[in-house]
């Protein structure tokens, strides 16, 4: 019985490997890099650490793209994902080209599209 258990739970953890995690643990990540990027923005010795926190919120989303929120048009979903990933991107050179002022413009667009995607599909 209890090797049955310890099965079931190496299985359990093999399928969340292979599927990963779902769209709402993926959020909470993205949200912990932004959290950390929000408050460090305009200190531009973090910038290069920055930009490599927004490449891995850019993976989230790329992953995030492909997971169905439960309500709303999943197409348009797809749409406005996109349309952040893109703006990440910018965001991404921004730091790296130390464009404090370019970030703080960019930053204000990533928090009007989070509260867009939250209005629709949260
Ligand atoms: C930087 C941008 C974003 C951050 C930091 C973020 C963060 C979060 C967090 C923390 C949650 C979990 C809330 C909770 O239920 O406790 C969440 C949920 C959700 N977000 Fe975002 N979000 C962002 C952008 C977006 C965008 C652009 C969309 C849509 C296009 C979106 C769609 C959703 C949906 C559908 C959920 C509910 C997931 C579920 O419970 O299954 N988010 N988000």
């Amino acid at each position: 019985m209890k090797s049955l258990m310890v099965l079931v739970f190496l299985i359990s953890l093999s399928l969340q490997s292979a599927f990963g995690q779902s769209l709402k643990a993926n959020m909470e990540s993205a949200n912990s890099l932004f959290k950390q990027i929000s408050a460090t923005m305009n200190d531009a010795s973090r910038n290069a650490s920055n930009a490599a926190e927004i490449n891995k919120m850019v993976s989230l989303f790329e992953k995030m793209k492909t997971q169905s929120p439960d309500s709303g048009s999943f197409s348009e979903y797809q749409t406005l994902t996109q349309e952040l990933i893109m703006v990440l991107k910018d965001l991404e050179s921004a730091f790296l080209a130390n464009d404090n002022a370019k970030v703080q413009g960019l930053m204000q667009k990533v928090n009007s599209l989070k509260k867009e995607g939250h209005d629709k599909y949260k």
